[in-house]
């Protein structure tokens, strides 16, 4: 029987995430691929989609978007990327419902992983380094970026803000990273030493920035947490700089009076991995990407942390550990 994870409600991922059996698939049709999964990590933001899911689901609605995998079979006639075959190991990504035992995915969604990758890594291969992949692309708008003007990011610990960390670091761009305590922020300075960064946990973090960047302008911040801490940003963003922002953290909105961004000409800009790949981004684009993602992976191995990993049966326990405070790392499932 396959094994697949579900909710029927919004609410607390711990509450109202079951796993159901069903079925073993049916052969792949034209077009998809079979493939039975090894891994699959849990996001910050599958979670939120759970929380957030609005009313009652008529039918059970399956859970996640990656997963990673063996290929069991590919539907007759069906067009591959490069590398995916019968046996050999893949990531899917975006396929809704990809926290099961077995998925037959769209073969458009399935890349090959390279060898070198462990399934650690390769269950964490698209999501955030394909985020890292969209973030850089909105700074590079800016003009500074990568010249002058810094990027400052919040909530730089996370398995997000160590990619972005990594390419920065990799393309020589002045990056100053911002944890929320002294704790994370000792743990950030040990692992990249040349990297400055600055904790919230005291009044006045954003003066220790301006000292960090000695007058040069922060033209680009990238914030997954919103409400103050966006705030924050706002200010230290030098005239005609962005803040993307990119996840929602914290439950206040962000309040910025309209004379903040029109003295600034500053850029409110939201980014989701998902949005993007479903309707911004070209097949082109995302070929592109895809390959970009694996250099991310391959280049920057060691960013891939795994906090812990849990069996199907102990998915409560992985829920609560993948927003548990000062986690490095993903909380990956294996799904048997
Ligand atoms: N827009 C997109 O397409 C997209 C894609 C991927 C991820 N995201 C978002 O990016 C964020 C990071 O994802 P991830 O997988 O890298 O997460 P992660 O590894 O689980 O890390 C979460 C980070 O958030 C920090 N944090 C949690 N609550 C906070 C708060 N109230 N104030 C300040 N910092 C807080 C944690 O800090 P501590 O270490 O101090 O606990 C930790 O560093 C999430 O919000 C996620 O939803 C968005």
């Amino acid at each position: 029987m396959n094994r697949r994870v579900v909710h029927t409600r919004g609410g607390p991922p711990a509450e109202v995430l079951t796993v159901v059996e069903e079925p073993d698939p049916t052969a792949p049709e034209r077009g998809q691929v079979l493939i039975r999964t090894t891994a699959f990590t849990v996001h910050p933001g599958d979670l939120q989609a759970i929380e957030a899911y609005p009313g009652t689901a008529a039918q059970p609605v399956p859970a996640g978007v990656e997963a990673t995998g063996v290929v069991e079979a590919i539907g007759p006639g069906t067009r591959v990327a490069p590398g995916v075959e019968v046996g050999g190991r893949v990531t899917v990504f975006l396929h809704p419902g990809a926290w099961a035992r077995w998925i037959v995915a769209d073969a458009e969604v399935v890349v090959a992983v390279p060898d070198e990758l462990s399934d650690e890594v390769a269950a964490q291969m698209m999501v955030n380094p394909l985020t890292t992949v969209m973030l850089r692309r909105e700074a590079q708008e800016h003009l500074a970026f990568g010249y002058d003007g810094f990027l400052v990011q919040t909530a730089a610990g996370s398995s997000v803000g160590r990619l972005v960390t990594g390419v920065c670091r990799f393309h020589n761009l002045p990056l100053v990273n911002v944890v929320r305590s002294d704790r994370g922020a000792a743990v950030l300075r040990e692992r990249f030493p040349d990297v400055p960064v600055v904790s919230t946990e005291h009044p006045g973090w954003t003066d220790e920035v301006r000292k960090v960047v000695g007058g040069r302008p922060v033209s680009v911040a990238f914030d997954p947490i919103g409400g103050k801490p966006a705030e924050s940003l706002l200010d230290l963003l030098a005239p005609g700089g962005k803040l993307v922002s990119y996840g929602q953290i914290a439950e206040e909105p962000i309040s910025v009076h309209a004379s903040t961004l029109l003295s600034k000409s500053l850029t409110l800009r939201g980014k989701n991995v998902i949005g993007w790949w479903l309707s911004e981004a070209s097949a082109e684009r995302r070929t592109s990407d895809v390959a970009t993602a694996k250099q991310i992976a391959l280049g920057l191995t060691d960013q891939f942390d795994v906090a812990a990993v849990y069996g199907l049966g102990e998915l409560t326990g992985a829920v609560e550990h993948a927003v548990r405070p000062g986690k490095v790392g993903a909380v990956l499932v294996r799904p048997w």
